[in-house]
């Protein structure tokens, strides 16, 4: 169960990890509170992340008052990204939102106080505000320091992932983030919830959220768990190799983890089994069957078997020649098909190791070229 940090510590934390937050403090007095992801994780005691500051007024009018670079504003959100001390600070006018039917997006009124702002959102853990003006008194209407300390995500309305489907997916990446439980009546909703209602990209946006996380295999497993996403074929093999090549030469770096583990979850396509099940007899031909498919379809194809694959992306992907098509010209090739066939040759040779240096380069791709 994780210890929180105790209250008479949160204010000089608060400094310590955001000292930006002194001049929204001097500015906004007793209507700006910090809420959402960063109060949680300041109350968890991990690292500092993106902060939201929730003000009971016109946030426009804070951003202005500070004096702050703007970097974007969207007026049906009221809400104001500013620059501070070289930080991001999202201000956002309190608000109520409330939803016209299941999915859509809300429609935001003002919020007279913070306690009503907190009221609209997911879950208990994210629904604790700080004061500014006082961060030693924690507004916690909804029990999240409680549901924090037992490790516990709870919904605070029923009709929420009615509401907002969206949030079934950000279940899935908290729990599987922080190793906590839902509340029974929480998993009951969770499994009733519809995801069809918010559109594809809503849906696949909030999808690679879960996907970019190191927990990103137990969130899909979760989410399966609740019938809320049909995992494919080899899910569980692909998910125990993935989670070793992710992190590893000479993968790392050169995928986006988070398409991987969606891809991976749904299933791969067939071409991914035909590659999957490919054995080239030389690097030439391995490059050949290798440079069509994306970095995602190759680590798939990878995590189910082609062990090749590595030498294709750490070696062979990135072998490039010494000549090019000027030295085929100036050796009196006619551009044309004739000079693509003998680079290609030229690449084919390098490959397998049948050429060393230029002049070997030159030979092979002048004798392919003059074939034709
Ligand atoms: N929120 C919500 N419902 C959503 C999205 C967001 O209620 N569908 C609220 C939550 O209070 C959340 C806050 O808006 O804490 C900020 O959302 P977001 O930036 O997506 O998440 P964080 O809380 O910052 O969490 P993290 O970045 O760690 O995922």
């Amino acid at each position: 169960m994780p210890s929180l940090i105790p209250q008479e510590n949160l204010a000089s934390a608060l400094r310590g990890a955001y000292p930006e937050l002194g001049s929204i403090a001097a500015a906004g007095g007793e209507c700006v509170y910090l809420v959402g992801g960063a109060v949680r994780d300041l109350l968890l005691g991990r690292e500092r992340g993106d902060i939201d500051v929730a003000v009971v007024g016109d946030a426009a009018e804070l951003a202005a008052a500070l004096g702050a670079e703007t970097v974007a504003a969207h007026e049906r959100f009221g809400t104001v990204k500013v620059v501070l001390d070289g930080h991001e600070v999202d201000l956002a006018t309190a608000r109520t939102e409330t939803y016209e039917r299941p999915g859509a997006l809300p429609t935001v009124a003002p919020a007279g106080s913070i306690e009503a702002d907190l009221a609209r959102r997911d879950f208990t853990l994210n629904a604790i505000a700080l004061p500014l003006a006082d961060p030693g008194i924690v507004v916690d209407p909804h029990g999240g320091r409680a549901d924090l300390e037992a490790g516990l995500l709870r919904i605070l309305r029923p009709t929420s992932f009615i509401d907002d489907p969206t949030r079934a997916i950000r279940a899935a990446r908290y729990a599987a983030r922080f190793g906590f439980a839902l509340v029974p009546e929480t998993e009951e909703l969770l499994r009733a919830t519809d995801l069809t209602t918010i559109s594809a990209e809503r849906r696949e946006a909030e999808l690679l959220r879960l996907g970019a996380e190191p927990s990103a295999a137990e969130g899909l497993e979760l989410l399966a768990g609740w019938g809320l996403l049909q995992t494919g074929e080899h899910w569980e093999a692909l998910a125990a190799a993935l989670s070793e090549l992710l992190d590893e030469s000479p993968w790392a770096g050169e995928v986006d983890p988070a398409q991987v583990w969606i891809a991976a979850a749904r299933g791969p396509h067939g071409d991914v089994h035909g590659l999957a099940n490919a054995h080239p007899t030389q690097p030439s031909q391995a490059a050949s069957l290798a440079r069509h498919h994306s970095p995602t379809e190759l680590i798939l194809a990878r995590a189910l078997g082609a062990e090749w694959l590595d030498d294709y992306m750490g070696v062979w992907r990135d072998t490039s020649l010494e000549i090019d098509g000027d030295d085929l010209v100036a050796a009196g090739i006619p551009t044309g098909p004739a000079l693509g066939r003998g680079l290609d040759a030229a690449l084919r040779a390098k490959l397998d190791g049948e050429t060393a240096g230029r002049d070997d380069e030159l030979a092979v791709a002048l004798a392919a070229a003059r074939e034709g």
